[in-house]
Formats: structure tokens, sequence, C-alpha cells
């Protein structure tokens, strides 16, 4: 993967990101209190909402608004065998150097990204103390045991991928989803890579979660389907809310391809530290059902009823990282602004996207205020997700419901006392109307369904 540098400042720095993540309990280091473990995250209250709203988005892009992709949730723990046949035993490694006077370690290939341990202005191998080893191969996979022996026929692995829990299952679903070529199997779930180099946040992380859908097409429509998944990937991104000028397709190299990869195109975001891969688009040929039909003795086909004849069908695979999509949607959508001579910051986020829909907000604690909030909020709630929040001052409760990227705040005040009315708020351009407070959740679950241009492109 390819990590290209931008000259131009950034518009927000990682590291307003990680405050901001830390700040509103978006995502925590793991096992903080006993120093962090190497690029490991805890998604706190809001990180898990946006994370399980940017999954539920790529479920209806791939399930609900269309008919030709089926649902599968494939174990984490497989059989080492899948991983010999996939290729990932023998060439799923990075070369690495370890330094015998610093003893850290380094991608062989990324040493102009990485800081040497004595002199972190110079790279590795620069620095007059520098020794470093020979480059090896190291495998990315975590090996574990399975069963109460730790011998070598009890070893197996933390998958890597979640796509070869598709392959492998290829034949169940050929015969229970009833679907012919052209057609895929989604799946999302947790993988896992000991990478060498981590770093940038939830980034390259050695735990992350990956949304796949392998396509199964007619080997001779490969390379239509290859461009259309591209297309489609793109869409989903912008309409999403991600400034077309900020994402970018790039064709991989022949020395760059995976093994198992004809042709592989990445979806790149200008994140802080430059344009960096966001997802993937391979055309994996039939490589993985080829190579698991030999090593398991299954036939791992499609009968063309109409052609009398059976093949082996090519795969198109969109392969995309939960957790680079998060990290992406925040960087375009964190925003600051002064009003009212004081800064605002705030995550212009799809509204689809936003955690929390709708704050209800009472102007006072007193007056019967509280009360009728929590009725109007019981309304709400019943149509979108939504947070009620007495507690502070009211403009302290608009910042933080700025911050979290809630697209609609409700104030509840006097006037609400008198005439019924509320103040809807509006997150991106801060306009105030008074609407009647009844049908309020009915008004903003119809507000949520409206199509949305993110206000960052005037
Ligand atoms: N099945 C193909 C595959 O796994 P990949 O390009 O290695 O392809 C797909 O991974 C996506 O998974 C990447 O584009 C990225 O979004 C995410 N991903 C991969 N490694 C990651 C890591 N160490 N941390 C976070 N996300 C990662």
């Amino acid at each position: 993967m390819a990590e290209t540098t931008e000259t131009t400042a950034p518009e927000v720095t990682l590291d307003e990101i990680v405050a901001l993540c830390k700040r509103r309990g978006f995502i925590f280091p793991s096992s903080e209190i006993y120093g962090g473990i190497g690029s490991t995250y805890d998604y706190g209250h809001y990180g898990v909402l946006l994370r399980n709203n940017v999954k539920n988005e790529w479920w209806r892009a791939m399930i609900g608004e269309r008919d030709d992709i089926v649902a599968l949730d494939s174990a984490i723990l497989q059989h080492p065998r899948v991983w010999e046949a996939s290729g990932h035993l023998e060439g799923f490694t990075d070369p690495m150097v370890d330094c015998r006077t610093c003893g850290l370690r380094f991608r062989a290939d990324k040493l102009e990204d990485a800081q040497c341990g004595r002199k972190p202005s110079k790279h590795p191998g620069e620095f007059s103390e520098c020794d470093l080893t020979e480059a090896r191969e190291f495998n990315l996979m975590f090996e574990t045991h399975v069963g109460p022996v730790k011998d070598t026929g009890s070893i197996t692995y933390l998958r890597p991928e979640t796509a070869q829990g598709i392959f492998v299952n290829f034949k169940n679903v050929l015969q229970f989803a009833r679907k012919k070529p052209p057609f895929g199997i989604a799946q999302i779930g947790k993988s896992f890579r000991n990478e060498i180099t981590t770093g940038n946040f939830v980034f390259r992380t050695r735990e992350f979660e990956q949304m796949e859908m392998e396509y199964f097409v007619p080997p001779d429509e490969a390379p239509k389907w290859h461009e259309y998944w591209m297309d489609e990937r793109m869409r989903w991104y912008t309409e999403l809310g991600i400034r077309p000028d900020k994402v970018t397709l790039r064709a991989h190299g022949a020395e760059e391809l995976s093994h198992y990869s004809t042709a592989t195109s990445d979806i790149e975001y200008l994140f802080p530290m430059g344009w960096s891969e966001l997802e993937g688009i391979a055309n994996r040929g039939d490589f993985d059902l080829t190579q698991h039909a030999r090593m398991s003795g299954e036939k791992l086909e499609y009968f063309d009823q109409d052609k009398g004849e059976a093949y082996i069908p090519y795969v198109i695979e969109p392969a995309a990282g939960v957790d680079r999509a998060m990290l992406a949607f925040m960087v375009d959508a964190y925003d600051t602004e002064e009003v009212e001579g004081r800064k605002r910051t705030l995550l212009r986020l799809h509204p689809r996207l936003a955690p929390v829909k709708a704050a209800v907000l009472p102007l006072v604690s007193k007056d019967g205020m509280p009360e009728r909030a929590r009725e109007i909020y019981a309304d709400v709630r019943a149509h979108v997700p939504a947070e009620y929040d007495e507690g502070g001052s009211i403009g302290k409760r608009y910042r933080r419901q700025d911050e979290i990227g809630t697209p609609w705040g409700i104030t509840v005040d006097g006037e609400t006392m008198e005439d019924g009315t509320v103040t809807l708020r509006d997150r991106d351009s801060l306009e105030q109307e008074r609407v009647p407070a009844e049908g309020l959740g009915e008004r903003l679950a119809a507000k949520l369904a409206k199509p949305w241009r993110t206000p960052k492109l005037g």
C-alpha cells in the first residue's frame, strides 16, 4: 500500500482528531491503565454508534438496496489449511529488519517512514550508531493454539482477512442462496495482523474490522464488474459526505499486487498524513476457489444450466476497513469556525452516520421544562436515535452535541410551555426555527431520509 505525502497543510491534524475522540468518548487506547498495548484501541459509546452506522450503511448498500448479494458471518478461527491454501502461510509477509543498537524492528521497505530509535530526526540506518540486520520475511498472522495441548498439530491463526471465510463457504451458500453468477457474499468482521509498522491512530492497527464482499462472476465478465465495483464504492463514500476531491482511485503497479490479484485499485483518501488506502478493489480471478478446491478435494464451481458446463467463477472483491472508513468520515467532517467571538468545533457528519441524530435539551432545569422535554424526547427517540441532556449551560450542551456531530438540537423553553413549539437548531447552518413539538419525531425521520450534501462543498 502506498502512502503518498501531501505538501499542503492538512485541514485537520491527526492529533486534533485523537483529542476529540478522547474528549468525547469515541476512542480510547486499549488497556490504557496498564500503559496501553501497541496499536489497539477501544471504542467508547459514540465510537460504537458511529462504527455501527458505518457498518449499517455498508450493509444497506450491499444487501438492503440490491438482491444479488447475501450475508455471511464466518468464524475467526479456521482450519489451518485454509491459510495454506490461501497463500497466507507462505506469502503474507513483510520484509523486516531489526536494529541491534536500539532493539526496534522496522519494515525494510518503509525505512523512510520510520524514526531511528536513538535519533528520531533520522531514519533507521542513517544514524552512525544504527546497526541493522539483513531483511527477513516476517509473517503477519497471529499464531494461536486450538485445544489444551500446545503442539504443532494444534496451531492455527487469527484470520488476517475475512475473505477466506467466504471462499470456504462458497458451496454452502450456492446451495442455499439460490443465486447464480454474478452474485456476491458479504461479511463484516474482525481481522488480525501483527503489523510491524503501526500508527496513525486507528489507520493501521493489529486488530481491526473489515467489510468485505466477494462478487462471483463469469470469468469473461470480470473486467466489467471490476470497473462497476470501483464506481459503486467511490459513490458510497461521496454519497455519505466525503468530498469528491479528497478521494481518488489508484491502480496498483505490477510489483504491488498481492499474490492472489490480477488487478487491484485502491480507493485512497487524503488523510492528514497524506493520500492513503481506504479500500482495495481487487480482481482475484479464480485463485481462491481453485486453491481451496485443490487442497480440500471439494468441487468449488458453478454449473451453468444454459450452457451445460461447469466453471470456476472469478471474484471481484471490494475490501474496506471499518476503522479507516470511520477515521476518514471524521476527518472529512471535522470543522472549526468562529461564532460570536468563540471557536466552535463540530463534526459535519452525514446525518445517517451521526451517532446521535437529535438532542433534546430543556433550556433550564425548572418550570416544568425537564418534564416536558422528556415527553418530547420519548416521541423523538421512537423515530430517530436521540439523546436527552439537561446538565450545564445550554451553550455548553450545544458545543458537546456539535463535537459529537448531532445534526439537530431541540430546545424546550418558556414558549414551549405556552404554545407547544420548540426551537429546532441546525448543526451546520446554526439556523433556529420554531416548530411544533407535536409530530417532531416524524418530522426528523423525514429529514433523515432526505439526500444530504456536506456544507463544506458550499
Ligand atoms: N481481502 C483483501 C484484503 O484484506 P487489504 O487491502 O489487505 O485486502 C482491506 O485490506 C482493507 O482492510 C484495507 O483497505 C483497510 O481499509 C483495512 N485494513 C487492512 N489492514 C489494516 C490494518 N492493519 N488496520 C486497519 N485497517 C486495515
